[in-house]
C-alpha cells in the first residue's frame, strides 16, 4: 500500500527506526525562522471525522508527521481514499466503508490511540467494530473507560474480552452525559458519535480545547449543529446524514510553543511562522513571567529570551489552562532559570518519567507525590509522582538519551541543545509523530547536528534493553 506521501521515512511508519539517532553538538543559540502547519491533535480527528459520510473532503495545512500517515493508512483500510492533492492538502472519500480486520486494528491499534475514535464513524456506519488495546505515547496508563461509558450511554452494545474491546449499535441515540474529568478525547469521542445519533446529546463536562472546537467546525462544515454552552457544556443535535467538507486545520500550539522553549534555553531568537496567538494565551504569559518576550505578527510569533531566566510555579491543567504538552520543553527551560521553579502535573498521573534523563546531563529535578504549588487534584491522594522542584540554574552535558515519548523526546533535544558536549538521542522516530521536519528545521536555526548516525552505543543499548 503507498502512503500519503509526506516527507516520512518508510523506517519511521515501520516502526524501523528505533536503532537511528540524532547526534547533538550543543552550545549554539537556535535563531531564525521556521513554519508550523496543522496540529498533530487534530489532523488525525478531522480525517475520522471524514469517514461519518460517503462525500469528499478536503483538508487543508495538512503536516507531514507520521501520526497524519498512520491516520491515512488506518482510513485507506478502512475502504476509504485518502489523496494527497498538493503541498499540505489531502482529499479523501469513504463512499463505503467496512471494519478493520483484527489483525489490522491491533496493527493500527499498537501505534496510535486514534483507533478508539473511530467508534463514531462505524458504529453509525457499519454497526460494529472491535478495539485491541490500544498504543500511543509511554506517558502512564492512559484508560479507554470514559470512552466506552460514553459509548454505552449513547445505546452501543459494549463488551470487553482478553484482547480488547467489542462494540455494536443498531442505532445510536441520544443522552445526557457528564464525564468525570474534562477529557479531550472522551469529548471527541461524544461529538463523532452523537452527531448521527438520534435527537438531541447533552454532555457536560466536557473538554473545550482549541483542538475540539476545531473538530466541531468541521462537524458543523458536514452538517451538524453543535453548540458550546457555557460551563462546559456542549449540545449536539444528532442528523441523519453528513455531508462533505474543505478545511484548513488549526496550526500546531503545542510544536509552537515547544520552539518557543527552544528559544528561550539556548537563549536565541526564532520566528514561528504561522504560529496563533489566540490558542496560547496561558503560555505566552508563562513564556514572559520566566523571563521570554515574545512579538506576535500576521503572519506569526517570534520568541526570545528578555533576559536571565527567572523561577516559576506554575500547574498544567485543561484549557484554558497551561498545556500537559506544553511542560516537558518548559521544564528545560526551567534547568536554567535561576531559583526553585515548581510544576504541578494536573492531567497526567505520570508524566515526569522523562526528567531522570536531564537529571542525567545535570539538571536538578526532584518528584513529589504531594500536589506542590497551590491547589489540590485527584493525584494528591494517589500515591503518584506528579509535582517537580527544578533547581536552577545548572549546566547541562551532552550525554546518550533514548526518546521515551514524544514531547519528552524534544525536550530531550532542547536540552542536548543547552548541553556542553556531544548528545546522542535514539528512538528519534518518535519525535516525528508530531513534529514535521524536525531535523530540517533545526539545521535551518543554527543547529550543529548529524541526523541518522545509526545505532545507539553499547552502554545505552544495555539501558533500553533493560528499561
Ligand atoms: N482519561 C481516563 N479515561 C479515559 C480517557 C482519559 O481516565 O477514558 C484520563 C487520562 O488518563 C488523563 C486525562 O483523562 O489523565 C486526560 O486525558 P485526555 O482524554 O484529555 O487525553 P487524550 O485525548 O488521550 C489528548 C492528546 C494528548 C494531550 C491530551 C490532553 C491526542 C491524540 N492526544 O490525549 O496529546 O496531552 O489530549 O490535552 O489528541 C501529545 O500530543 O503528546 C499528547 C499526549
Amino acid at each position: 500500500m503507498s502512503t500519503i506521501s509526506f516527507d516520512v521515512p518508510p523506517e519511521v511508519l515501520d516502526n524501523r527506526e528505533s536503532e537511528r539517532a540524532l547526534r547533538v553538538r550543543g552550545g549554539r543559540s537556535l535563531r531564525g525562522e521556521i513554519s508550523v502547519r496543522g496540529a498533530k491533535n487534530t489532523l488525525p480527528k478531522n480525517m475520522v471525522a471524514s469517514l461519518l459520510t460517503d462525500q469528499e473532503c478536503v483538508l487543508r495545512n495538512v503536516a507531514g508527521v507520521s501520526d497524519v500517515e498512520i491516520v491515512g493508512r488506518m482510513v485507506r483500510a478502512l475502504g476509504g481514499e485518502v489523496e494527497h492533492t498538493g503541498s499540505g492538502e489531502i482529499r479523501m472519500c469513504a463512499a463505503r466503508l467496512a471494519p478493520l480486520s483484527r489483525g489490522e486494528a491491533a496493527e493500527f491499534s499498537g501505534r496510535s490511540r486514534i483507533p478508539v475514535l473511530l467508534c463514531g464513524p462505524l458504529l453509525n456506519r457499519v454497526g460494529e467494530l472491535f478495539i485491541p488495546d490500544l498504543g500511543g505515547c509511554d506517558i502512564g496508563p492512559r484508560p479507554i473507560d470514559f470512552h466506552l461509558e460514553v459509548l454505552a450511554e449513547l445505546g452501543a452494545r459494549v463488551e470487553e474480552t482478553s484482547d480488547g474491546v467489542r462494540l455494536t449499535a443498531r442505532r445510536l441515540q441520544g443522552a445526557r452525559i457528564r464525564l468525570p474529568y474534562p477529557s479531550v478525547g472522551a469529548t471527541e469521542q461524544v461529538l463523532l458519535a452523537a452527531v448521527l445519533a438520534e435527537v438531541v446529546t447533552e454532555l457536560s463536562n466536557a473538554a473545550i480545547e482549541p483542538e475540539i472546537i476545531d473538530l466541531i467546525a468541521v462537524l458543523q462544515k458536514m452538517g451538524a449543529t453543535i453548540s458550546v454552552e457555557t460551563d462546559r457544556v456542549i449540545t449536539i443535535n444528532g442528523v441523519a446524514q453528513m455531508h462533505g467538507f474543505e478545511h484548513t486545520a488549526m496550526p500546531d500550539r503545542l510544536e509552537t510553543a515547544s520552539w518557543a522553549c527552544a528559544a528561550l534555553a539556548t537563549d536565541g531568537r526564532i520566528f514561528v511562522s504561522g504560529a496563533h496567538q489566540l490558542d496560547m494565551m496561558t503560555f505566552l504569559n508563562a513564556f514572559r513571567r520566566v523571563g521570554g518576550d515574545f512579538r506576535v505578527s500576521d503572519e506569526g510569533i517570534e520568541f526570545w529570551r528578555a533576559g536571565p531566566l527567572r523561577s516559576v510555579a506554575l500547574e498544567t491543567d485543561v484549557h484554558p489552562g497551561f498545556m500537559t504538552d506544553w511542560q516537558q520543553p518548559f521544564v528545560v527551560a526551567l534547568t536554567q532559570a535561576e531559583g526553585v521553579s515548581i510544576v504541578h502535573e494536573t492531567v497526567y498521573e505520570d508524566r515526569f518519567g522523562y526528567t531522570s534523563a536531564l537529571n542525567d546531563m545535570g539538571a536538578q529535578v526532584q518528584l513529589y507525590r504531594d500536589c506542590l504549588g497551590g491547589r489540590s487534584c485527584r493525584f494528591g491522594q494517589r500515591n503518584h509522582l506528579h509535582s517537580a522542584v527544578i533547581v536552577g540554574p545548572t549546566p547541562l552535558r551532552g550525554t546518550e538519551i533514548h526518546v521515551p515519548d514524544l514531547r519528552a523526546g524534544f525536550s530531550y533535544v532542547i536540552a542536548a541543545l543547552v548541553a556542553d558536549g556531544v548528545s546522542t538521542i535514539t528512538n528519534v522516530g518518535l519525535i516525528r509523530r508530531g513534529y514535521e521536519s524536525f531535523e530540517d528545521k533545526l539545521r535551518a536555526l543554527g543547529a550543529d547536528l548529524d541526523a541518522g548516525v545509526g545505532s545507539a552505543s553499547r552502554t545505552l543499548r544495555r539501558r533500553i534493553v533493560s528499561a
